[in-house]
């Protein structure tokens, strides 16, 4: 059979079925005594604090949040939590990258603390991957360590940044450099708060999604390549079976792997390309990180071809998908950017996976199988390189 074939028919079915069917909207995140489980509802925003209040091993929580995010749900958030009788302090701080800083790192482990945080205290992140990243943080390292729960608010964070225990800050050496592990002790997901995200954040998270379908999931993005766009343009139905399925897949992935010492690296696909591509951009609005991520797995699919480990019909069929939905797969389109294969070359070396002067990759053998690898070839990738670049 054709790896290129069209979607089977009875994913047409499912597609019109109830998401509920076969993805469960309770994730569990197996750690042992770290363990904690996902919970993805439409509608969850409304019982929020039901969830919270009964992991608190105090009744005292402090929310952090961004300005945008504030002006949607923080208001609710503290009316439910204190109507179940859980003292509530907020730090509202600006939306933007520049957040996770070493400043505003500073700015909010003083204002914890001068709240009189205590050691059975709680931080709840509000928020997409910025504000999840900079609280998990601050959660590891104020009073050597309190617990945090993610009540992540960007597609990207509700499939990806809010399950797992990545936690950093971005210095100017680079992006996530200084950081920690710490697991949240609950993840609290409404996929309606997509409603109120616009359609280009959601678009740059939707790459994530089909992340995990290019990993390890061939069913997967066959059925995104006939409900990706309801999934983008917010289907309730679709975005939760969407979330679900992937906050399952990354549970798996992180129970097996919490270090990333092998297989979580996995979740990386195109992103030695995406870095390489941010770091040209300049870590600015006019390439956001999912849009990078987007061109790098169409890389990523386009060397495997070239080395030989799949077909360029997989890759065709990737770039198709991603474009039938609104993204951008060509870097010549980044607005301002020249970037030529040497330049690319150099900032891949610069990367942190190169390893003993070899680039570790993740390429694929096909969709819904990808692995990793430092053999290959700088002439290929190079050749490959001139080809999308000069
Ligand atoms: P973000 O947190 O900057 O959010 C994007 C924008 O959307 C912000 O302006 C924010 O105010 C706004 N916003 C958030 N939720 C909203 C909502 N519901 N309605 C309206 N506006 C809303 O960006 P992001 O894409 O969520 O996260 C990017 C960060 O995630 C990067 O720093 C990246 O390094 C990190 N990340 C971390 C991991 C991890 O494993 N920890 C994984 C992937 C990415
Ligand atoms: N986002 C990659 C990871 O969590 O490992």
């Amino acid at each position: 059979m054709s790896r290129a074939r069209a979607p089977a028919a009875g994913l047409k079915m499912l597609a019109q079925g109830s998401p509920d069917a076969e993805a469960p909207a309770v994730i569990s995140v197996s750690l042992g005594d770290r363990s904690y489980d996902i919970q993805i509802r439409p509608g969850l925003r409304y019982r929020f604090a039901d969830a919270i209040a009964p992991i608190l091993t105090r009744p005292r929580v402090i929310v952090v949040t961004d300005e945008t995010v504030a002006g949607h749900y923080l208001a609710m958030l503290e009316h439910q939590l204190r109507a179940v009788g859980v003292a509530v302090d907020s730090v509202v701080l600006p939306p933007g990258e520049e957040t996770k800083s070493f400043g505003h790192l500073e700015t909010l482990t003083a204002r914890c603390l001068d709240l009189g945080l205590e050691r059975r205290d709680t931080l709840v992140a509000l928020g997409g991957g910025v504000i999840g990243d900079l609280t998990g943080f601050a959660a590891a390292v104020l009073l050597r360590g309190v617990a945090f729960i993610q009540i992540p608010t960007t597609l990207l964070a509700q499939v990806d940044s809010s399950v797992g225990g990545k936690t950093a800050i971005d210095v100017p050496a680079g992006k996530n450099l200084i950081g920690a592990f710490h697991q949240p002790a609950r993840v609290l997901i409404d996929p309606e708060t997509l409603n109120t995200l616009d359609r280009r954040q959601r678009l740059a998270g939707y790459a994530e999604v089909v992340k995990y379908g290019l990993i390890r999931d061939r069913d997967f993005f066959e059925w995104l390549e006939i409900n990706g766009k309801s999934v983008v343009d917010g289907d309730r139905a679709a975005a939760t079976k969407a979330i679900r399925t992937a906050c399952a897949a990354k549970a798996e992935v992180v129970a097996r792997d919490e270090r990333d010492a092998g297989e979580r690296a996995l979740l990386n696909l195109g992103h030695t390309f995406a870095h390489a591509l941010e770091t040209a951009a300049g870590y600015h609005d006019r390439l956001l990180h999912g849009e990078a991520v987007a061109m790098g797995m169409v890389m990523a699919f386009d060397v495997s071809a070239t080395m030989a480990w799949s077909t360029g019909q997989d890759a065709q069929r990737v770039r198709a998908h991603l474009e039938s939905v609104g993204l951008v797969t060509d870097p010549r389109s980044i607005p301002g950017l020249t970037l030529t294969a040497d330049t690319m070359m150099a900032l891949m070396r610069n990367d942190k996976k190169v390893v003993d002067d070899r680039i570790n990759f993740i390429m694929v053998r096909g969709i819904g199988d990808a692995f990793r690898t430092a053999d290959v070839e700088d002439g290929a990738l190079k050749s490959y390189l001139r080809s999308i670049l000069n």
